[in-house]
């Protein structure tokens, strides 16, 4: 285990680059012509392996030049707390498997609802991402809403005649998100069984942010269509441009059509314990559901993340009893068995990497970090501004750029797509830094996404150069060819 350590330890401190750009081909057969029958003569033989397997070419989010998705640089008390989770190995479904790994992870779905704003009904649990977060939500939402449907009770003011069945009431259900929201939300509403055109897109503004006035009119379309609004899910923090949704409105819109109301604050939540910008997220606390994700900005390792809910009572569409774990007597007896609220059964003590990081660092020092990558997210908008090589899409409110290079001779929107296409890949080859992309209005764009504090802006500066030269030369290969 030591030795493992140290191997780490120092390959992360000798990392150059965020990545060596090897190719899934260049590193195949290694993985290919391992005979996973024999084993090696000792552990040290199996690090070197490692060494060559992974270790060598891993892509290292803590470099200050990764770029590219929602990772981020782990904090060390996090590192820790994972160390004895895995080493206990504590599973979360019942009382009989974790003990005190229980009461912490409620305590600290305790404190996350506190810090969302949420009274004491609150309730909640760790999940293995945004993803299963999102999905666990749209779950509950969607049998609240069956629950109420086939019973005929709708928003006051909007009675609807009983339905037959589950299935009747499931193809009438419409999800609301908006055009820049995680694709988890279509994702979830086919594992619910809803209809193929369940999700609805609803348009942004300017700066990628649900119009309120957009949603108010596809409610009112949905209902003139004889379909029942579900769910809306308003995004604190878009994947693709940080953008937080007007909370307020769409909480309002929701009281009036009764439809459920999740916050997506996968990415968002790190505002949850910023001393400066909790602001963004007003409104928040007015959410039926929300999601958090610890491992992107609370810089947690991976998985770390939790479903919250304003009403506990709700928890119970993910109750089962199984009388080899979780027998229904246990509730009277008041055992907590995480399992009754989850999708999962075996669960990792996640919770754990939280907690040591709240008990060493404090929460004022992980929002401290968020802040300095939002604070540099918003220098490089200013860079990006000013440098004719580039345009910009908008804004971020939180640590996103999303940017294209424009080919000085003009406008030939695919020579820029092939050219910002070219970039990215030629960028990633190299190693020398990690950006990702993403499609804006059909057409080819690069993203930035800061969430290493260590990233400065002359790195920002430099990761631009490079674009930019590897944009260049592409555009003069097509010219001259
Ligand atoms: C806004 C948003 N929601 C949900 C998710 C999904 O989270 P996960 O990757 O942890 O499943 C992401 C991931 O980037 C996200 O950005």
């Amino acid at each position: 285990m030591a030795e493992g350590v140290d191997r780490v330890a120092d390959r992360i401190a000798r990392t150059d680059r965020p990545f060596t750009g090897v190719s899934p081909g260049d590193l195949a057969p290694g993985v290919s012509g391992v005979d996973l029958d024999r084993p090696l003569a000792d552990p040290s033989a199996a690090l070197d392996e490692l060494e060559e397997l992974y270790l060598r070419d891993a892509v290292y989010f803590h470099h200050p030049r990764y770029l590219a998705h929602l990772n981020c640089p782990v904090v060390i008390p996090a590192l820790l707390g994972e160390a004895v989770l895995t080493a206990v190995n504590s599973s979360l479904d019942t009382w009989d498997q974790s003990a005190g790994g229980t009461l912490i992870e409620r305590r600290l779905i305790d404190w996350t609802a506190g810090r969302i704003g949420f009274g004491p009904a609150a309730d909640g649990v760790f999940t293995s991402g945004g993803s299963q977060s999102n999905f666990q939500a749209l779950l509950l939402a969607r049998e609240e809403i069956l629950a109420k449907a086939t019973a005929a009770v709708l928003a006051p003011g909007h009675l609807v005649a009983p339905f037959d069945s589950r299935r009747d009431v499931m193809d009438r259900l419409r999800i609301f998100v908006s055009e820049a929201g995680h694709f988890s939300v279509r994702k979830s509403a086919k594992m619910l069984g809803l209809s193929p055109d369940a999700v609805v897109s609803v348009e942004t503004d300017a700066r990628k942010r649900m119009r309120p006035q957009a949603l108010e009119w596809e409610l009112e379309q949905c209902r003139w269509a004889g379909f029942i609004p579900m769910a809306v899910v308003a995004t604190a923090g878009t994947t693709d441009f940080g953008s937080i949704d007007p909370l307020h409105a769409i909480a309002n819109l929701c009281a009036e059509s009764g439809a459920w109301f999740h916050v997506d604050a996968a990415y968002g939540c790190g505002l949850l314990v910023s001393r400066s910008r909790r602001g963004l997220l007003g409104g928040i606390e007015r959410a039926d559901s929300v999601t958090v994700d610890f491992h992107k900005s609370f810089f947690q390792p991976v998985s770390s993340s939790a479903l919250v809910v304003r009403d506990r009572a709700v928890l119970a569409h993910a109750t089962y009893h199984a009388d080899y774990l979780n027998p229904a007597r246990m509730v009277e007896q008041r055992i907590p068995n995480q399992v009754d609220k989850s999708i999962q059964t075996t669960r990792r003590f996640d919770a754990l990497k939280l907690w040591m990081t709240l008990r060493i660092m404090g929460p004022d020092a992980v929002g401290a970090l968020f802040d300095e990558v939002v604070d540099r997210a918003a220098q490089a908008w200013v860079l990006l501004t000013v440098d004719p090589r580039f345009e910009v899409v908008t804004r971020s409110q939180l640590s996103t750029l999303v940017f294209r290079y424009l080919p000085p001779e003009g406008p030939d929107r695919d020579l820029a797509d092939g050219a910002n296409l070219y970039a990215r890949e030629a960028l990633a080859a190299s190693g020398a830094a990690v950006v990702a992309g993403t499609k804006v209005g059909g057409r080819h764009y690069l993203k930035v996404t800061l969430l290493n504090p260590q990233t400065t802006v002359d790195d920002i500066a430099h990761v631009l150069d490079l674009i930019a030269d590897h944009a260049a030369e592409y555009v003069e290969r097509r010219r001259t060819s």
